[in-house]
């Protein structure tokens, strides 16, 4: 109450000078040379079993595009949808709907591809990719392609491109194996069809996004997603898994992916806790790498690191959240620079003396 009150009084007087926009406040500024557009879609897509749409059937999912721009930055604007924002204040206490972004709604591409596209897949049932926004933004500022993924009625809200809104599972929504891995079998197949329907949206859009040589990537279930959609097509040439148990073929099959694959877990997310890791690491032929990071919890690996300082630290870990997100930043990009783009990078070989709470577990190759 009186950290509260404290708290109020110092924000008023920084409202002195920052009027008009007093509570407004930016998630971290991206560190490469582009501004970075966004747009969503709705990509039409037949996908039988699956649980969460009425009938067991979905026909379309959400597609974020974040990309290089040659426009300027836009104004400050909210950078998480206000009713998502509010659902995560209503669980958690956190309180950061002033926090703003100054990524252009439907801002121009480049006149050619400025790096490689990736294919993003979120936490099962929140957050949503926006909750992603601070790597993906960080990413598409250096001239990646972003394809941000959403299952619709599974994400706890969802704006689609007409403006409205939908709801979907609960943000502390409780599935049994049995549901999850069928939602997890959704998410593989809307992943590996976007990677075939990419070419067609670009072609549509006039978009010069790279096609082929794809990376995926993501957290939770979208990470075992992401593996999993490796596995099943080739044009995703390299994958993360941001601290999800592998589920579908990965978990079922020791079948190796024979191309790179990087794991990022929370403290103590290792194969002697994690079966699923276990086995994975176990098959694979191609080079991987598993690192871990000390006082993180399963939710620092999202943009919950960062939401965190405006509220309690319940349910993630102690790690400073700004830390935390230069931390996640740094690791995803040095994989997919050296992976799609022949960059190497010392830090994912082994222990690093500028991160030293990066626990280097094990590797390959
Ligand atoms: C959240 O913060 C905003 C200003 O940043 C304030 O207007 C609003 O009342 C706060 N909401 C809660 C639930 O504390
Ligand atoms: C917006 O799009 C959704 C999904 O296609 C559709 O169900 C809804 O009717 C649309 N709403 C408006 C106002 O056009
Ligand atoms: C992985 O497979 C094992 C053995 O069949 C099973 O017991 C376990 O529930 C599976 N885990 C997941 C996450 O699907």
């Amino acid at each position: 109450m009186v950290k509260a009150q404290f708290r109020s009084t110092v924000f008023l007087f920084l409202g002195l000078w920052l009027a008009p926009n007093a509570y407004a406040e930016p998630i971290p500024t991206p560190s490469g040379k582009y501004n970075v557009g966004i747009q969503r879609h709705l990509v039409p897509f037949i996908n039988k079993n699956d649980p969460t749409w009425p009938n067991e059937v979905s026909t379309e999912y959400l597609v974020t595009l974040y990309y290089p721009t040659p426009d300027e930055a836009a104004e400050p604007s909210p950078y998480i949808e206000p009713e998502l924002a509010q659902l995560y204040t209503d669980f958690s206490g956190w309180n950061f709907s002033h926090l703003t972004s100054t990524m252009r709604k439907d801002a121009s591409f480049l006149p050619k591809p400025a790096g490689p596209t990736l294919l993003f897949g979120p936490s099962g049932w929140g957050p949503s990719t926006d909750g992603d926004g601070i790597l993906l933004s960080e990413l598409a500022s250096h001239g990646y392609v972003i394809a941000a993924l959403d299952h619709i009625f599974e994400q706890p809200f969802l704006r689609l491109p007409n403006g409205t809104g939908i709801y979907g599972l609960a943000i502390d929504f409780n599935g049994d194996l049995e549901y999850i891995q069928a939602l997890h079998e959704v998410r593989v197949r809307e992943m590996v069809h976007f990677a075939g329907f990419l070419p067609k949206l670009a072609a549509k859009l006039h978009a010069p996004f790279k096609t082929d040589k794809l990376g995926a990537f993501g957290h939770s279930l979208g990470g075992s997603s992401s593996l999993n959609a490796a596995l099943e097509t080739d044009k995703i040439a390299a994958a993360i898994n941001m601290d999800g148990t592998n589920f579908g073929r990965l978990n079922t099959t020791s079948d190796s992916l024979n191309k790179p694959s990087l794991l990022l877990g929370f403290d103590g997310h290792t194969p002697e806790i994690d079966d699923t890791w276990e086995n994975f690491f176990k098959s694979q032929k191609g080079w991987w790498r598993l690192f871990t990071v000390t006082d993180a919890k399963h939710n620092d690996w999202t943009d919950m690191a960062f939401w965190k300082k405006w509220g309690t630290t319940r349910p993630l870990g102690a790690i400073d959240g700004d830390r935390m997100v230069a931390l996640r930043n740094r690791y995803v990009k040095a994989f997919f620079d050296e992976h799609l783009l022949g960059k190497d990078d010392a830090v994912l070989d082994g222990p690093s003396e500028d991160w030293p709470e990066v626990n280097y577990i094990q590797g390959n190759q």
